[in-house]
């Protein structure tokens, strides 16, 4: 029996079992309450020991598992690719190498190098970034285009709300322009939002559609994630 345990299990042995974070003079509550929770996060000790840089990166390592995304020879477009979690998980079961590179990555954000990975430090919003991202590819169309981007949240919930929704919105646009026939789209969306217009989308431009929650996905967070399989091809319809 662990000494919190003897004095009875609650707020004394929590506390006793978790790092607490002092509130710094100058530090937000919000800013604290993260860095405990990252502090005490057990995906967050094994992205570091594992060495891929993000604890996003098990969410696609569990969605891989549970429905086998990826198969060698694979291109792939990582869309928010910083700091590169979801792009070391794929690199390898794809084969994506120095010398023969599969998948290309985006981020506004600096990323350090990654083998086998063609980053651009761009956004993508940007006009010119789908032609730099297939360009990336040597002209070939993505097998899977993922999407983990999320905007910076600015507190007001109707504004973050509508940003995340553009941002998936586009990158599905993204998809259906670009994927090849049979190819997978993959995207981090948000519960409770207007994705009815999404998902009829989807669902005209590929054979299946499923919403799935990781369990590496924090059970607090509305995120939830976006598959679609079997790209149809051209539709001629938009
Ligand atoms: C949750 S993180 C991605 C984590 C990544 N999947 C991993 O495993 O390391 C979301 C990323 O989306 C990026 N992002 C958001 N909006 C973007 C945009 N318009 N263009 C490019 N990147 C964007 C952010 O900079 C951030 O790095």
């Amino acid at each position: 029996m662990t000494k919190g345990t003897g004095q009875g299990i609650g707020r004394r042995g929590d506390r006793d079992l978790k790092v607490r974070v002092k509130t710094a003079k100058g530090r937000k509550i919000g800013s604290t309450l993260w860095l405990q929770r990252q502090l005490n996060d057990p995906y967050v000790a094994r992205a570091r020991t594992d060495g891929y840089r993000s604890r996003a990166a098990y969410k696609l390592k569990e969605l891989d598992e549970r429905y086998h995304l990826f198969k060698k020879g694979q291109r792939i477009v990582d869309l928010g690719a910083a700091p590169g979690g979801w792009s070391l998980v794929a690199a390898p079961i794809v084969g994506s190498t120095e010398t023969a590179p599969l998948i290309v990555g985006i981020d506004y954000l600096e990323m350090d190098p990654i083998p086998g990975v063609i980053l651009l430090k761009k956004d993508f919003t940007d006009e010119d970034a789908p032609d730099q991202l297939i360009a990336a590819l040597g002209g070939h169309k993505p097998d899977v285009v993922m999407s983990d981007m999320a905007a910076p949240t600015t507190g007001h919930r109707a504004t973050d709300h509508l940003r995340i929704i553009a941002l998936v919105e586009l990158a599905a646009d993204f998809a259906v322009q670009v994927l090849a026939p049979g190819g997978t789209f993959i995207a981090k969306v948000f519960q409770g939002g207007t994705e009815h217009e999404l998902l009829a989308l989807l669902k005209r431009h590929f054979a299946t559609t499923l919403h799935a929650k990781p369990k590496a996905s924090r059970a607090d967070s509305a995120e939830t994630y976006l598959v679609a399989r079997g790209f149809k091809g051209d539709q001629h319809d938009e």
